[in-house]
């Protein structure tokens, strides 16, 4: 019996990454983040705000912005690959029309979260960490809003709704689909 070849182990050295990863990202993403990267040279600990600002920019953090990020700040790409997956706010691939961000913490869940994360898969089609196939809905876990007392919660396109039902969910996406559809 043959055994399967092993693959050649995941290569996440700065050296790695270097002119030919930067090279696959597109010149107008590369001059952003390196204007991102600038903006907070010299200042520490600001990974985090690094990301958030190449997400805004960007729409999502691309794979190929790892390497130069991680080589600007002098990481290793996997410690910036571990901070983005490691937060569900970061993405990788740029979100559907509408981003519809969920609670799941603990509080949303005891008022029934996580039936209304069910319906809301069934709705839009769509699971989580996921873009609907018509590009009309990416649906994302978060872990708390701030608005506990008002569970459950979530936020669409920036904007927060809370005391949610299924029908109330329903209700929310139809308007935002005549509205921006
Ligand atoms: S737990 Fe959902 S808003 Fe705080």
């Amino acid at each position: 019996m043959t055994r399967p070849t092993p693959l050649p182990p995941a290569d996440f050295s700065v050296e790695s990454s270097t002119p030919k990863a930067r090279a696959a990202l597109p010149a107008a993403q590369l001059a952003a983040v390196q204007a991102i990267l600038s903006r907070h040279a010299g200042q520490p600990g600001s990974l985090l705000p690094v990301l958030h600002d190449v997400q805004d920019e960007l729409g999502c953090i691309p794979p190929e912005a790892v390497s130069v990020i991680a080589q600007a700040m002098q990481l290793s790409r996997a410690e910036v690959h571990g901070v983005i997956t490691f937060y569900p706010h970061y993405r990788s691939t740029p979100a559907g029309r509408h981003h519809i961000e969920l609670c799941r913490a603990e509080a949303c869940q005891s008022m029934g979260a996580n039936a209304l994360a069910a319906h809301a898969e069934r709705r839009l089609s769509c699971h989580f960490k996921a873009t609907s196939a018509d590009g009309r809905y990416t649906l994302d876990p978060v872990y708390c809003l701030g608005l506990c007392a008002q569970s459950p919660a979530m936020m669409i396109d920036g904007q927060p709704y809370a005391r949610l039902t299924p029908e109330r969910f329903d209700a929310i996406v139809e308007q935002l689909d005549e509205v921006r559809a």
